[in-house]
C-alpha cells in the first residue's frame, strides 16, 4: 500500500476540483486534516471529499492508527461525511474466519469512533498474500462482505484487475451495492465496477 498512499496523496492535491479520496496509515492529526483541507482549491470539505483509514490489518488485528485518523478526519471536517476506513484482511492459515475478522474490525470502530454509520473497503490485492484457492477466496470475500453487509456496513473491494483476477479469477457474482474500485497509476481514479459485475 505504500505507493497507493503516495499516489492517493498526489491526487488530493492535483484534482481538488473532483471527488478525491486518500488514504494514509501514518498517524494525522486533526490540524494536519484541517491544512489539507485548506490547502486545496476552495479550501471546504468539497475538496478533500474521503479519507480512508486503514482499520484493520493483514495480521488481524485492529489499527489503532487509523481508526484515530479517521476520528481526526471526522473532527476536521465536522462530521460533516459519513466516515470510510479499509479492511486488509488476515488471509493465512490460522486466521480467524472472515466474519470473526469483520465483526472485530467493526467492534474496535464503533467503540472509537463517535458514529453509527460507516463505509467499509475490503482491500483485495497482494501477490503471495491470498491463498491459491481460488474458490476458497471468492467464499472468504463473500462471507465478509456478507457480513459486513448485515452489519449494516456499506462495503467496496478496493483491488486492481490483475489481483482481482489472481485472487478469484472471474468472480462476478457479489452484491450489486459492492463495488469494485482500483488505482489507476495514471493519475485518474477510475471506478470499473461494471466490468467486473454484471
Ligand atoms: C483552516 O481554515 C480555517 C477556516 O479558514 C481556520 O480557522 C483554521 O485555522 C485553518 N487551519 C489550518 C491548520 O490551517
Ligand atoms: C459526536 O458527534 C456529534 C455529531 O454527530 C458531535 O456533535 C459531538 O460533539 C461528538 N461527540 C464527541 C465526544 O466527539
Ligand atoms: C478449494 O476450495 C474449495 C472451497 O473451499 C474446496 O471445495 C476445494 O476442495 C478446494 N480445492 C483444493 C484443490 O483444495
Amino acid at each position: 500500500m505504500k505507493l497507493l498512499n503516495f499516489i492517493a496523496f498526489l491526487f488530493v492535491f492535483k484534482y481538488a476540483n473532483s471527488s478525491v479520496y486518500f488514504d494514509a496509515i501514518q498517524p494525522i492529526t486533526v490540524a494536519q486534516f484541517q491544512c489539507a483541507i485548506n490547502s486545496t482549491v476552495g479550501g471546504t470539505t468539497e475538496q478533500l471529499k474521503y479519507f480512508i483509514g486503514r482499520i484493520w490489518t493483514s495480521n488481524g488485528k485492529s489499527d489503532k492508527t487509523g481508526i484515530q485518523n479517521i476520528q481526526n478526519f471526522l473532527t476536521a471536517t465536522n462530521y460533516f461525511l459519513v466516515p470510510q476506513g479499509y479492511m486488509f484482511p488476515c488471509v493465512s492459515d490460522g486466521c480467524p474466519s472472515a466474519s470473526d475478522q469483520v465483526k472485530s474490525a467493526w467492534n474496535s470502530v464503533k467503540a472509537s469512533l463517535n458514529t453509527s454509520s460507516f463505509v467499509l473497503w475490503v482491500d483485495v490485492e497482494g501477490e503471495n498474500i491470498w491463498p491459491t484457492n481460488k474458490t476458497a477466496n471468492q467464499f472468504f470475500i463473500q462471507e465478509l462482505v456478507g457480513q459486513a453487509n448485515s452489519l449494516g456496513l456499506r462495503t467496496n473491494i478496493f483491488t486492481s484487475k490483475t489481483y482481482w483476477d489472481l485472487i478469484v479469477g472471474n468472480f462476478k457474482t457479489l452484491s450489486t451495492s459492492t463495488l469494485l474500485w482500483y488505482a489507476n497509476y495514471d493519475g485518474q481514479p477510475v471506478c470499473y465496477r461494471k466490468y467486473f459485475l454484471k
